[in-house]
């Protein structure tokens, strides 16, 4: 009997793989939102890192070449602002250890240049500083998080900067000195960081001492009024260290810190990280696993919070986080440059979608980087510029940016690769402030599209339109030569019937959709 069941299994796995995957019901809850997604977890990430900066974001104000708005290439801030940065966190990373910023402010001939020890040695000539980034972040649109040097600096150091880009005019000597840099007005710097990865580049410090430290630097970071509360993010775990994440609830006085931040890189192996664009089904698979692993390490380290702050009134800030692969051949190894691929795509879509489903807990995350290094949304070769995959999720998910989280529940058919499986899809939604609810999809299977059902429960809607990101191959990437070679497409196949939506997703795709 045993036998007989299992030989008809077998039959019908092998005739779901001929005939096509079984149809994924899908229950979509348009009733009972509650959380709303925060817009700062479509945040990014700027490091004096390779050329994240200087050639990427910044070209310098002698540059004639390339258009440019006191140095800052309009083509990107240009291409940014249609994505939609919320937040931009700079100046590291492992750099922000090692920052001063006086160093960085008043007349550029003046500035003293220093020796960027965790990225090539390079000389960093201090062109790129603190007017020049807050500027740069009016004109995107989005607001700054400061990382603070906590590592080898001092709290007065930081509580300097703090009076420099926030306090009112004529208030202090640092405030006279932004004068004196031709800025009276205070910015609006909201997010700051005290330090990167402590237990690392930022210290190699144990959680024990770090939560004693963050306590130091943090009385001295003073608000100049109540309205203006500085929104302060504590260094947070690696991975899955969730001591760390204990010990800072229990130690840190709960009204001096308003997030505790998250790193999480997907890496195949960190001595064998493997090519950005040459890679096998069994690297692509690994990839994608450490990325879903997010999902866990959320869960995990939200679990901790809750037991401190059973309300959700702090917040987890997944400050980092991105596939990190070996650099493009013949370029610096220290400059972290690589391409960026369909594969890229599914670990954004399915990440985001992470996020926005825990958006209870996660209110803010920093995609590492935002232009030519690690999981760039744009990179930079003199005057050409290229929009990746990556590029196009973030901009198609943008709909759901300060939307009304709407719960999913499904259960997942398997991407299968040898014996391991993942869940092959993955799924968020949102309804607007104008009453749209958007629906985003990804399928990380490699060859099997999947049938797709969702009940729109307690929902009106009388259209659907949607846009697809596809190609065909996994590897496929868009370079200076070919650009446009993977760019959204109208998806016109999702039909509405009453309260129920059918479609078919392609294998390694991402769909939004929009219904009304
Ligand atoms: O994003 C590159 C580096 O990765 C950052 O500087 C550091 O914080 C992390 O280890």
């Amino acid at each position: 009997m045993k036998n007989t069941r299992s030989v008809f299994f077998t039959i019908f796995a092998m005739l779901l793989t001929i005939i096509g995957s079984a149809q994924v019901r899908i229950n979509l809850h348009a009733d009972k939102g509650r959380d709303t997604i925060s817009r700062f977890i479509y945040g990014h990430f700027a490091e004096h890192l390779g050329h994240c900066i200087y050639g990427g974001l910044y070209i310098g104000e002698s540059n004639t070449h390339i258009p440019n708005k006191d140095g800052v290439r309009l083509d990107v801030i240009e291409a940014l602002k249609k994505m939609k940065v919320p937040v931009l966190r700079w100046p590291g990373g492992c750099f922000a250890d090692t920052y001063h910023w006086r160093d960085g402010v008043g007349p550029k001939d003046k500035r003293p240049s220093m020796l960027n020890v965790w990225w090539g040695n390079v000389k960093e000539d201090n062109s790129f500083g603190t007017n020049e980034f807050l500027n740069m972040c009016e004109l995107l649109g989005a607001e700054p998080y400061l990382s603070g040097n906590v590592g080898s600096g001092t709290p007065q150091e930081l509580a300097d900067w703090v009076k420099y880009t926030t306090h009112p005019n004529g208030s202090s000597p640092m405030t006279d000195l932004r004068e004196a840099s031709g800025r009276k007005t205070p910015w609006n710097v909201r997010f700051w960081g005290l330090g990167n990865e402590a237990w690392g580049c930022g210290g190699n410090m144990k959680v024990e001492y770090y939560a004693n430290i963050y306590r130091q630097y943090a009385t001295f970071m003073t608000n100049w009024n109540n309205s203006d509360r500085l929104y302060r993010i504590a260094s947070g775990a690696s991975d899955d260290d969730y001591h760390w994440t204990e010990v800072l609830m229990k130690e840190l006085p709960h009204g001096m810190f308003d997030a505790l931040g998250l790193h999480h890189y997907s890496v195949i192996n960190w001595s064998k990280k493997g090519s950005a664009t040459q890679f096998s089904e069994e690297q692509y698979f690994i990839t994608m696993q450490r990325a879903l692993q997010m999902e866990e390490l959320v869960r995990k380290h939200s679990a901790i919070m809750d037991k401190y702050d059973p309300e959700k009134k702090k917040a987890l800030a997944v400050d980092e986080w991105g596939g990190w692969y070996d650099v493009e051949p013949g370029t610096n190894g220290a400059f972290l440059f690589q391409q960026n691929t369909m594969r890229d795509a599914m670990l954004a879509g399915a990440t985001l979608n992470i996020f926005n489903n825990h958006c209870d807990r996660v209110k803010m995350a920093n995609l590492a980087q935002i232009v030519n290094v690690l999981q760039a949304v744009i990179l930079t070769r003199e005057e050409k510029l290229v929009l990746t995959p990556t590029y196009h999720v973030m901009e198609m998910y943008n709909v759901h940016h300060d939307a009304l989280m709407l719960p999913v529940e499904f259960s997942s058919p398997k991407y299968i690769v040898g014996k391991d499986s993942l869940d092959a899809l993955s799924v968020s939604a949102s309804r607007d402030a104008n009453g749209n609810t958007h629906i985003s999809i990804v399928n990380i299977d490699s060859k099997k599209s999947h049938p797709l059902s969702i009940a729109l429960n307690g929902g009106r809607y009388k259209s659907v339109t949607g846009r697809i990101l596809k190609s065909g191959r996994l590897q496929d990437h868009n370079s200076f030569d070919a650009p446009d070679k993977i760019k959204p497409a109208p998806f016109n196949d999702a039909k509405i019937n009453g309260t129920n939506l059918t479609l078919n997703i392609p294998p390694f795709s991402v769909i939004v959709l929009q219904l009304k």
